[in-house]
């Protein structure tokens, strides 16, 4: 219950607005899946940005433990080189760490330089840890102020559909990050599932009908709660 003290709700617009001096105390957000994103604006290499403006389109927030470092610089080089990809699917990229607008400059200048390739999507400064905090990119006990790998997949409506926690020493997987996103938007109507390793194109499986006499009248052993439906489209 705490948590949601960090946050306030604005009238009718559906967005929580992250307040920036309980934010501070806040030991951990608590974010779970179904919750709208917390709003904030912030300033970011692509200019200011607010969370909300995002709405009508797919976003994914994430956090990288801290800029110039290698694990790190891999990610960006492979999120920059899939940027199409995630455009195709309507869905815009925002990353945050705590170091500065000017630290974000001069690494993405170091990143084009040395690696050919430019970092076009909004990385947000966020050097006071207050939206690290409301999301529990950090927590307050940590002696290290770095975000750890911290993934949200928010839809067009805000609300927080994925997230995963990766550890600074592990780099996260582009392939698997637009399986996640093309996975979210197949099943987005509530009728269909997507199965484990499923990939776009491939089937997809029903919601069970969870009724005895379903159950019973079921030619298969696994029929009345396994089957397959329409093939997602192909990207
Ligand atoms: C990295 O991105 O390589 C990294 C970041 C923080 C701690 C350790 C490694």
């Amino acid at each position: 219950m705490f948590c949601y003290s960090i946050v306030k709700w604005y009238e009718g617009a559906m967005t929580r607005m992250i307040d920036p001096d309980a934010a501070r105390e806040a030991p951990c957000a608590g974010l779970r899946i179904g919750d709208v994103a917390p709003d904030f604006s912030a300033r970011s290499t692509t200019g200011d940005v607010r969370l909300s403006d995002y709405r009508g389109r797919w976003l994914i927030l994430f956090s990288h433990p801290a800029d110039f470092t290698p694990v790190c610089t891999t990610e960006f080089i492979a999120l920059a080189g899939s940027a199409n990809e995630f455009a195709q699917r309507d869905c815009a990229l925002m990353a945050l760490s705590v170091d500065s607008l000017f630290s974000h400059f001069a690494w993405l200048r170091l990143i084009r330089d040395r690696y050919d390739i430019e970092v076009r999507f909004p990385i947000v400064e966020d050097p006071t840890l207050i939206i690290g905090r409301a999301y529990g990119m950090v927590a307050p006990q940590d002696t290290d102020s770095a975000t750890v790998r911290t993934t949200f997949f928010i839809d067009p409506q805000g609300v927080i559909r994925a997230m995963t926690c990766y550890p600074a020493n592990v780099g996260r997987s582009t392939p698997e990050m637009l399986r996640t996103l093309d996975a979210l938007q197949a099943v987005e109507s509530g009728s269909v599932l997507a199965p484990a390793n499923w990939m776009p194109g491939e089937a997809l499986l029903a919601q069970p009908d969870a009724s005895l006499d379903t159950v019973f009248s079921a030619k298969g052993q696994t029929d009345w709660f396994m089957k397959e439906t329409r093939r997602g489209p192909r990207k």
